[in-house]
């Protein structure tokens, strides 16, 4: 079995905190804010909040470039209020998860700034320096070879001041930091203690499976680059990072990890406990992208293909090493509008349900996204001008602008089911003005639905989705069956069902989700009951006798005990 420790039992809650509550009028969520709605998060019952970026940062990419590591950034407050934040957290038996963010720096944090101003500045080494290919005079523009950026475009920034170009696997306003560089490492490690030795309760590590480049990433070649994720030197960073500095406190670690395949988890999370607890990987999410245009040209869900990846995952890191479970991050859109059904409002607060019982039944540690408690949507952008995110943006401008490979109207589409902004609009709490984020103009739209999907109507109602999420964080905590059972798929091939079985022990779980708008004949559930089992929870207010018919979007979770 796998060991017990609090952080398989934990259910983990994500603030991004931009959009969570402005306490000021300034029109951007703060720190003060977060703390005035700890007791919605404590109702909830989450254990974790994992808080998105909160230091200083030029907001390129709204905080994930960050150009002061121990600092608070402006908008959110001062380092007064973080303090506070963290002991009414405390205070509340919340813990605190930090955003660590060190794949990469603000081009205007000090360590850039150095580097940049000469060719022999001892910071030189701290970031990744190339000569342009042919010393910069090659036709293609002298880049040092063909790597990509996450966000569009070539990963090589020419810098005027010396004639050499900086690496940046994302935003040219975010350079990579050379890992190879004992002295960057362990300015790293320091920085890790600054924030622990505060009381905070573990990392979330930003890509951190980028930090050790393949040479073959970095040569001059003026062509073919490999890619910087998921290279094997990874691991002695997090297995050096582990012993000097997570290893000496009880804390939560988890890796956001694209490249992670079942094969490599171990080596990430593996129960000997040696890098972190536990990863994020992607393969879900990648699920309804287009092979060429990814994101911004999606495809419909292929239910088998999501089943077998997630089934995947469950059944090869069961007794080895540990799952995170996600639907919504920052960098998704709703799941509700994206897997689930947002047409009406019976078929948004059926699917938000079902999804969250079909996630939160597996093995592994669930994170909330926040609004996916209240089963919030994505959000109608027509105009560009209505997004913020730069990944949009610089994607825009190649496909529609520069490579006309989509159209405005094909771009939008994208940008509407699958963007990352369509997280990031503010949180909706109640049907007053600026759905109680902000008393001042938001930063970025609020999504026009707030009068119907909002917190306030629906903590006191017991069929809402937020008593839903409510009651499947109870139930992991009382039944053992769901941290710790293992797992197998049925009806693998079902194009509108998701079913599976959990098993610990003399207890055991079915669980049967229809992904669907549609009733469902023929499929006998009774059949694949157990003696003596019980209804656990469900999302329809009464039941349907016949087993042989399961409704639209209906979740089922049966308990035998
Ligand atoms: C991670 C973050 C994302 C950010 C990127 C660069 O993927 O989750 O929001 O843009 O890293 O830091």
């Amino acid at each position: 079995m796998d060991k017990k420790t609090w952080w398989k039992e934990a259910v983990v809650y994500q603030i991004y905190p931009r959009s969570f509550q402005d306490s000021t009028g300034s029109g951007v969520g703060d720190l003060n804010g977060i703390t005035q709605r700890l007791d919605y998060l404590k109702d909830l019952g989450v254990d974790v909040i994992w808080l998105s970026p909160v230091y200083a940062s030029p907001n390129v990419d709204n905080g994930y470039d960050i150009s002061d590591y121990r600092a608070i950034m402006d908008e959110f407050g001062t380092m007064e209020d973080f303090d506070r934040l963290l002991a009414e957290s405390h205070k509340r038996g919340l813990r605190i998860l930090m955003d660590l963010v060190v794949n990469h720096s603000s081009d205007r944090h000090p360590w850039f700034i150095e580097s940049r101003s000469s060719v022999d500045n001892p910071k030189r080494d701290w970031y990744i320096w190339r000569d342009g290919f042919n010393g910069g005079c090659h036709p293609e523009g002298g880049l040092p070879n063909d790597l990509r950026s996450v966000f569009s475009g070539s990963a090589w920034e020419k810098d005027e001041k010396t004639g050499q170009y900086y690496m940046h696997n994302f935003a040219a306003a975010q350079p990579d930091l050379n890992w190879a560089n004992p002295d960057v490492r362990n300015a790293v490690y320091d920085m890790m203690g600054f924030w622990l030795d505060k009381g905070v309760d573990g990392f979330r590590m930003d890509v951190i499976d980028a930090i050790d480049k393949p040479p073959t990433a970095l040569a001059v070649s003026g062509g073919k680059a490999d890619t910087c994720f998921g290279n094997p030197g990874v691991h002695k960073y997090l297995r050096e990072m582990n012993q000097k500095v997570l290893s000496r406190y009880d804390i939560m670690t988890v890796g956001e990890t694209s490249s992670v395949t079942v094969d490599t988890a171990p080596l990430y999370a593996g129960n000997d406990g040696k890098e972190l607890n536990m990863v994020f990987q992607f393969e879900h999410t990648w699920v309804d992208h287009d092979k060429t245009l990814g994101k911004w040209k999606p495809l419909p869900l292929d239910l088998p293909k999501l089943k077998k990846i997630l089934s995947r995952w469950q059944t090869a890191l069961h007794g080895r090493a540990w799952n995170s479970l996600y639907w919504d991050n920052h960098d998704q859109p709703r799941i509700v509008s994206r897997f689930g059904n947002d047409s009406t409002e019976e078929l948004r607060i059926l699917s938000a349900k079902m999804l969250a019982a079909c996630l939160h039944m597996m093995q592994g540690t669930p994170y909330i996204y926040q609004g996916e408690e209240l089963g919030m949507t994505n959000y109608p952008f027509t105009r560009l001008e209505e997004c913020n995110d730069v990944e949009i943006r610089n994607a825009y401008r190649e496909l529609v602008t520069e490579k006309k490979l989509l159209t405005h109207e094909e771009m939008m589409k994208g940008i509407r089911k699958l963007s990352r902004d369509n997280a990031r609009t503010p949180m909706q709490w109640d049907d007053g003005k600026n759905a109680g984020f902000s008393a001042g103009t938001p930063w970025m739209g609020i999504n026009p639905n707030y009068k119907t999907i909002n917190a306030a109507s629906q903590v006191h109602d017991p069929e809402s989705v937020f008593s839903f999420y409510k009651r499947l964080i109870r139930l992991r905590k009382e039944h053992p069956v769901i941290v710790y059972g293992d797992y197998e798929l049925l009806l693998p091939e079902d194009e509108k069902l998701f079913v599976y079985r959990r098993r610990f022990e003399d207890t055991g779980l079915l669980v049967v989700c229809n992904f669907t708008p549609n009733r469902i004949t023929g499929i006998d559930i009774g059949a694949l009951r157990s003696d003596g089992d019980k209804l656990l929870i469900g999302n329809y207010r009464d039941t349907e006798p016949d087993e042989k018919i399961i409704r639209p979007y209906e979740a089922k979770v049966y308990l035998k005990n």
